[in-house]
């Protein structure tokens, strides 16, 4: 599913980010690029991130 539509991120990718260490919206948004533009997706990103890093 995509998340950012501005850069046709997805949450598989951002779930990668985290299992390659990334813990933070700041982190994925660095490697990713995810929520630079419109923003729109930052919470949902930042939600899949939490979701995440319990599981990890
Ligand atoms: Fe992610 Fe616009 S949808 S920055």
């Amino acid at each position: 599913m995509y998340v950012c539509l501005c850069h046709a991120i997805t949450d598989t990718q951002i779930k990668q980010a985290v299992s390659q260490g990334d813990t933070s919206l700041k982190d994925v948004k660095k490697r990713l690029g995810v929520g630079d533009q419109c923003g729109k997706c930052t919470k949902m990103a930042a939600l899949i991130i939490e979701q995440q890093l319990e599981l990890e």
